[in-house]
C-alpha cells in the first residue's frame, strides 16, 4: 500500500501540532512539525548574530547548517550540527527569527529534500504553511486548520508558560498577527490554504472535540477516496 500523506496547514496556534500529534498516535503514523526545521534555521541565524530584519544574511551560511530529524521515542528532535535543540527552538523570539528566514527562498529550498524524504519513507500527518501546495501536493487528505486570532493567542500563551517560556497574552497577539501576515503575504510559499483543502475552523472547539472532528473529517475522505487508512 502506498503510503498515506496528511497535510495539516493553517497559522500558529491553530492547534495543528498537538492535535496532529494526537492522530498521528491514533493511526499509527509519523507526526512531522515542520515550522521545527525553519526554527531551527532562525535559531542558527540569531546565533550568527544575524539580526531578525536582515535574516536574508543566513543565506551564505547555509551550506554550514546539517539539519537532522530523528525520531526518540515516538518524538519528533530536531538535530542542529548534531545538537538536539530541544524546546530552545520554541521561544518567542525564535518564532519571529523563524518567520523571516521562513520567507527567503533559499531556506525554504534547503529545506525542501528533509521534508519529502521523510514522507517518502513513512505515512505521515505532516504540518506547516505549504504541506498541501508546495511539499505533499498529492497528499491524500488535506486539512486547513484555524481559529481566531484570540483564541490561538490564548492557546500559544498557556503553551508557553506550560514549557516554562511565559510571554504576555498582549505580547504573543500582536506577534502573532505580525507573523501570520508576513507569512500569508510573502512572495514564496504563501501561507494559504490548497485549492482542495478542507477549511476546519475550530474557535469554538477545545482539544479533545477538534480531534475527534479532524478524524472524521480524515475518515471521511478516504472512504469517498476509497483510501485504506490502516
Ligand atoms: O508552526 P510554527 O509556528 O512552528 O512555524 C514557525 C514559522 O515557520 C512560521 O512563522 C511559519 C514558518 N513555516 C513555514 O513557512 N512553512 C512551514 N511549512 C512551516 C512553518
Amino acid at each position: 500500500m502506498d503510503h498515506i500523506q496528511i497535510a495539516i496547514d493553517g497559522p500558529s496556534g491553530a492547534g495543528k501540532s498537538t492535535v496532529s500529534k494526537a492522530i498521528a498516535k491514533a493511526m499509527g503514523i509519523v507526526y512531522v512539525d515542520t515550522g521545527a526545521l525553519y526554527r531551527t534555521v532562525g535559531y542558527f541565524a540569531r546565533e550568527q548574530g544575524i539580526a531578525v530584519d536582515n535574516a536574508t544574511a543566513v543565506v551564505p551560511y547555509l551550506d554550514r547548517i546539517r539539519i537532522e530529524v530523528r525520531y526518540e521515542d515516538g518524538v519528533q528532535c530536531v538535530y542542529l550540527n548534531g545538537e538536539n535543540l530541544g524546546d530552545r527552538i520554541r521561544q518567542n523570539e525564535i518564532s519571529m527569527y523563524a518567520s523571516a528566514v521562513s520567507s527567503i527562498p533559499e531556506v525554504r529550498a534547503f529545506l525542501l529534500d528533509t521534508q519529502k524524504k521523510i514522507a517518502a519513507e513513512n505515512s505521515v500527518i505532516m504540518d506547516g504553511r505549504d504541506i498541501g501546495t508546495v511539499i505533499l501536493p498529492d497528499a491524500q487528505v488535506k486539512v486547513f486548520m484555524t481559529a481566531s486570532n484570540e483564541a490561538r493567542a490564548r492557546r500559544r500563551c498557556k503553551e508557553l508558560a506550560e514549557k516554562g517560556m511565559p510571554a504576555s497574552y498582549e505580547e504573543i497577539l500582536s506577534d502573532m498577527n505580525r507573523r501570520d501576515e508576513a507569512d500569508r503575504t510573502r512572495a514564496i510559499a504563501p501561507a494559504i490554504p490548497a485549492a482542495d483543502a478542507i477549511i476546519f475552523d475550530n474557535s469554538d472547539l477545545d482539544f479533545d472535540a477538534t480531534v475527534a472532528e479532524l478524524i472524521r473529517l480524515i475518515e471521511a475522505v478516504a472512504q469517498e477516496k476509497g483510501i485504506l487508512l490502516s
